[in-house]
């Protein structure tokens, strides 16, 4: 039975079956009313958080204090899963990529909109010492790293498998999966020492579920399934540090990555099999890198999330 205030109490009809302990009854300021069709209305109950006026469940997404690294942030995907850190209160942002101007304008404006402290860094995340070097002088720097999110990434498609030039196959398998390990790694050691765990997000794909259609993409899709179960495998051992692992796998998204003129005449067939028949937006994977960087996902770690407009659905 729901009372006035919304407190479920056991139902009396049905007897000893019912368990004795009471949920404990919310705050209420002031008694709420019950107008003429039950619906019950009155103050606001005393939850709001003061500094931010955020509820409890609201508040979880926050990420006030927060150190974030995002590699391949200074564009598309990365950037924007960046932006929504900073909106919701990262203190400091390391963008790590190979595009120079792209990187110097993205902490340009992550510094002047959201007010965090930014830094970019020229780096290719094959390059292990660099990127350890990029870790260390982020901790020094900006303070320890909370959150790792790995968007850097390239795509090969339109290639035969049996025409896959063998030096470009391991190129992608570097970039993309050793690459997202090679970041991982650094950023676990960092938070392993720090002893405060971490949120570590992969970007996979789709295509580390299904293959594509009908494009020949054997090594991306690859490379993506493998991310995915890397993901996995580290989300195992790395439990015991406190640090959460998941990846989060779009659908064809309208990046730069898509915007070539090979690709133009296929989406118009990727857009057929997508229930929703479209690309996603750029921005559309913000909430979930925010809810899986922040406390409001915190039982999960070794996830997956699959946002493809229901690709996966056909
Ligand atoms: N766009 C899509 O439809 C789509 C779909 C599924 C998954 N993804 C994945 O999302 C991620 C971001 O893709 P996007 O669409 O924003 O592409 P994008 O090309 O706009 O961004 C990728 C970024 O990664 C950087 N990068 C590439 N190689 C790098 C390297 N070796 N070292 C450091 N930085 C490097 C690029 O310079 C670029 O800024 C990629 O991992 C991609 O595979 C994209």
């Amino acid at each position: 039975m729901v009372m006035a205030e919304g407190v479920v109490t056991p139902n009396p009809a049905a007897g000893a079956a019912q368990p004795a302990a009471v949920p404990e009854r919310p705050q209420i300021v002031a008694p709420s009313r019950k107008n003429t069709h039950g619906v019950v209305s009155g103050p606001v109950p005393h939850i709001l958080d003061a500094a931010t006026g955020l509820t409890p469940t609201l508040q979880k997404f926050r990420l006030d204090g927060k150190v974030a690294v995002v590699t391949g942030g200074a564009r598309g995907l990365g950037f924007n899963m960046a932006s929504a850190l900073c909106e919701c209160g990262v203190k400091a942002i390391a963008i790590l990529d190979v595009l120079q101007d792209y990187g110097d304008d993205a902490i340009a404006l992550l510094h002047h909109k959201y007010g965090v402290a930014a830094a970019f860094y020229n780096i290719d995340v094959r390059d292990e010492k660099a990127v350890q070097d990029v870790i260390a002088s982020v901790q020094q720097n900006l303070g320890s790293v909370d959150i790792l999110l790995c968007s850097a990434g390239i795509a090969d498609s339109n290639i035969k498998a049996e025409e896959y030039p063998i030096d470009k196959f391991r190129r992608l398998i570097d970039i993309n999966l050793t690459g997202s390990f090679i970041c991982a790694q650094a950023a676990a050691q960092a938070m392993i020492a720090e002893g405060h765990g971490g949120s570590i997000i992969f970007i996979a794909s789709m295509s580390g579920h299904i293959v594509n259609y009908p494009q020949q993409q054997s090594c991306y899709n690859a490379s993506k399934a493998g991310v995915i179960h890397l993901m996995k495998s580290l989300a195992a051992e790395w439990a015991q540090y406190g640090i959460r692992c998941n990846s989060i796998s779009p659908g064809y998204m309208d990046t730069a990555l898509n915007r070539v003129p090979a690709l133009e005449a296929q989406k118009t067939i990727w857009k057929s099999r997508t229930p929703q028949e479209r690309l996603g937006n750029v921005d559309e994977l913000n909430n979930t890198a925010v809810f899986l960087a922040s406390e409001a996902s915190s039982f999960m770690t070794g996830s997956d999330l699959v946002i493809d407009g229901g690709y996966c659905c056909w």
